[in-house]
C-alpha cells in the first residue's frame, strides 16, 4: 500500500504545492489530506487543483476535540507534513503519531527559531544580526515550537546588499528542493 502524507499549512502552501507535485506521479507515496487552520489559505486552492481532499480547523476542534487526529488514522496517515503552519501542535497529536510529525523552518535552528519566529520575522532578524549564512531546517515536531531532532539543514550565503525579498528567495529555493526529497527520504526508511 502506498504511504499516505497529510500535510498542514496555515497560508500560500508553495511547499505544499512541491510535496504534492513530487509525489503526484509517484508509486510508492502520495498525499492524503491538506489541513489548514485558516479557511483563507491559499494551500486550499493548491489542494484543489490537485484534487486532493482538504479540511479546515477552529481552535476548538484541534485542541479539544481528538477529530482531527480520528481523520488522520481513519485516513492511515504515515507521515505529517507542517509545511508553514503556524500553530502550535497538541500532546495528544504528538502522542499519536510519534516521530511522525515533521516541519520546516527557514533559519538554521536552533538560531531564529521559538515561539513568534515566523516569516519576515525571521530573516529581518538575520539581517539585523549582519549574519553572512542562513539555510533551513527540517525537523520532528515536538510540543515546543521549532526544536526537536534535526533530520535536514542546508545553507546559502548571504552576499553583501542581499536584502529581504533576496534572502527570503534564497530559502524558498532550498525549501522547495530538499522538503520533497526529505519528505521521500524518511517513507523510504519508515518503509524499510
Ligand atoms: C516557509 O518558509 C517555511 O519554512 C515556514 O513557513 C513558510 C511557508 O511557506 N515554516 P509556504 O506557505 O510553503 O509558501
Amino acid at each position: 500500500m502506498k504511504k499516505r502524507i497529510a500535510i498542514f499549512a496555515s497560508g500560500s502552501g508553495s511547499n505544499a504545492q512541491k510535496i504534492m507535485e513530487h509525489f503526484k506521479k509517484n508509486a510508492d507515496a502520495e498525499v492524503a489530506l491538506i489541513l489548514t487552520n485558516n479557511p483563507e489559505a491559499y494551500v486550499l486552492q493548491r489542494a484543489d487543483n490537485f484534487e486532493i481532499p482538504s479540511h479546515v480547523f477552529d481552535r476548538h476542534e484541534f485542541y479539544e476535540t481528538d477529530d482531527v487526529i480520528r481523520l488522520l488514522k481513519n485516513l492511515q496517515v504515515d507521515l505529517i507534513v507542517l509545511a508553514g503552519f503556524l500553530w502550535l501542535v497538541p500532546q495528544s497529536l504528538l502522542k499519536a503519531f510519534p516521530n511522525k510529525i515533521i516541519n520546516i523552518h527557514p533559519s538554521l535552528l536552533p538560531k531564529y527559531g521559538g515561539k513568534g519566529m515566523y516569516g519576515d520575522k525571521v530573516h529581518n532578524a538575520i539581517l539585523a544580526a549582519k549574519e553572512e549564512e542562513s539555510g533551513i531546517t527540517i525537523h520532528f515536531v515536538n510540543e515546543n515550537f521549532d526544536e526537536g531532532e534535526i533530520i535536514h539543514q542546508s545553507r546559502f550565503r548571504i552576499d553583501e546588499g542581499d536584502d529581504l525579498e533576496m534572502v527570503k528567495f534564497k530559502g524558498q529555493q532550498l525549501e522547495h528542493t530538499h522538503f520533497p526529497k526529505v519528505v521521500e527520504g524518511l517513507l523510504k526508511k519508515m518503509r524499510s
